[in-house]
């Protein structure tokens, strides 16, 4: 009398730990089958109310349902799926290479791209604006009904930035190449729907072609730099092992800065980051004992859940640096050696109320075992400190010093 679903809390773990907007793109890309499965499934439950009334029993068909196949069903499309989106991205990338590579930077080029803002826009005279120009646009139901053209990307430059800059002209003209092969790919796999390019000159370019509005005040805040997704790819993915000082001179207000201090870091670092808090002050304290010797992904249950446990320290003692260090040190050496997180980006963060003491020792066995260098010269795991002090000035600060390190350890 039940459709049963074999495994459906697997199968139900995968639907919740996404997004509506990924469902949704996932739906249509499973051909619906999601959607008749979840048909079927409260098909299922109004059986159930039906059967309790002892009516109709004998109309209604059984139906099992392989669960196992279903889910493999779903894994080897999901896997199809991701494959077609990660090929379609290559090429992006081996397109925007290769003619970033052709092309030489010319500080006089004059060029004219449809910008997203000034496409069909017309001065007082009729005639179309620089940068503008004719562009036929249709509503397609493929994008939610909105006006597009899809054999032509627009550019969207931030207001705050100028459309003719020599930068921004060089970039745009040179991502021209792109066009076709966002049309491609868009010809191969019909289920893509958004594609761009975010430059770091701060040019956007996106296709289909859609036309852009300004806000009320004539202002288009958007800058693809801001965006997460631009942030996740831009900066490296990096291990973060944070030490906060729980010694007897932090408590009060200096223990409450430096738990905020750990929330805010904890703040810059994204999904693609792992990371551990060890408080420590003769001894040392994990703050979540469980997660012992390790580093966990910095999405943000993870980091709710370390969040919670910060309220629980408390200070006393003295504060022996030393070993706290050291193990930090062996933590990011053996993550390092299971192939999981970062291969070059590793960083201890040192909250406290006064770290004096070098800890060249430390240093020289874990960071260059190899060589004897003094700590000024290159890290291979970069130590940031952050007094509790200097605590408000610090955040300016640390994503500069991360990018430092990490640039100057990582020149490709
Ligand atoms: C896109 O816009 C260009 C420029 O107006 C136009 O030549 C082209 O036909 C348009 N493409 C589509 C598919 O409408
Ligand atoms: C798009 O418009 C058509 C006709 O106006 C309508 O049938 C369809 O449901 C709309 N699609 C979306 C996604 O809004
Ligand atoms: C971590 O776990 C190991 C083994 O369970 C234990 O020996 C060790 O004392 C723990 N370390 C800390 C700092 O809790
Ligand atoms: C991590 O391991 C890789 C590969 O073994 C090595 O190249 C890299 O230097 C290591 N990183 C650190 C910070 O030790």
């Amino acid at each position: 009398m039940l459709v049963k679903i074999k495994h459906k809390c697997f199968f139900f773990f995968l639907l919740f730990s996404l997004n509506a907007s990924f469902v949704k793109l996932w739906a249509s890309a499973f051909g619906g089958e999601i959607k008749s499965i979840s048909a079927k499934f409260s098909g299922s439950q109004l059986l159930q109310k039906v059967h309790k009334r002892k009516e109709l029993v004998k109309s209604v068909k059984v139906e099992e349902i392989d669960g196992v196949k279903l889910v493999k069903n779903l894994a080897v499309k999901m896997e199809e799926m991701f494959r077609k989106k990660a090929e379609a991205t290559r090429r992006l990338v081996e397109a925007a290479e290769e003619a970033h590579r052709q092309h030489e930077e010319n500080p006089d080029l004059q060029y004219e791209y449809f910008n997203a803002v000034l496409i069909n826009e017309v001065d007082e005279e009729g005639n179309n604006v620089e940068l503008g120009g004719e562009f036929i646009l249709e509503p397609n139901d493929h994008f939610n009904n909105l006006s597009v053209n899809l054999s032509h990307s627009v550019v969207q430059v931030p207001t705050n930035m100028y459309n003719k800059d020599p930068d921004i002209v060089n970039g745009v003209y040179w991502s021209e190449a792109l066009n076709k092969v966002f049309v491609d790919n868009f010809e191969t796999d019909p289920t893509l729907i958004w594609q761009y390019f975010g430059s770091a000159k701060g040019f956007f370019r996106q296709y289909p072609g859609v036309k852009w509005h300004p806000d009320e005040h004539g202002v288009i805040g958007f800058d693809c730099r801001n965006r997460k997704w631009y942030i996740q790819a831009a900066t490296s993915p990096k291990d973060v092992v944070i030490l906060v000082d729980v010694s007897g001179s932090m408590k009060g207000l200096r223990l409450t800065i430096a738990r905020q201090t750990v929330s805010s870091i904890l703040d810059t670092l994204g999904d693609d980051d792992f990371f551990n808090i060890i408080a420590y002050n003769q001894e040392i304290h994990y703050v979540e004992p469980c997660l012992n010797g390790t580093l966990v992904r910095a999405d943000r249950t993870n980091k709710d859940h370390f969040r919670e446990h910060l309220d629980k320290l408390f200070a006393k003692g003295i504060g022996l640096l030393g070993e706290a260090l050291s193990e930090a040190f062996t933590i990011l050496n053996d993550f390092n050696q299971t192939g999981r997180g970062s291969v070059c980006s590793q960083a201890i963060m040192l909250v406290t109320d006064g770290a004096t003491e070098m800890y060249d020792d430390v240093f020289e066995k874990f960071n260059w075992p190899e060589r004897k260098v003094s700590l000024d010269l290159a890290f291979r795991v970069a130590l940031l400190f952050c007094t509790v002090l200097t605590a408000t000035h610090f955040f300016l600060n640390f994503l500069l010093s991360l990018h430092f390190f990490f640039r100057s350890k990582c020149t490709f």
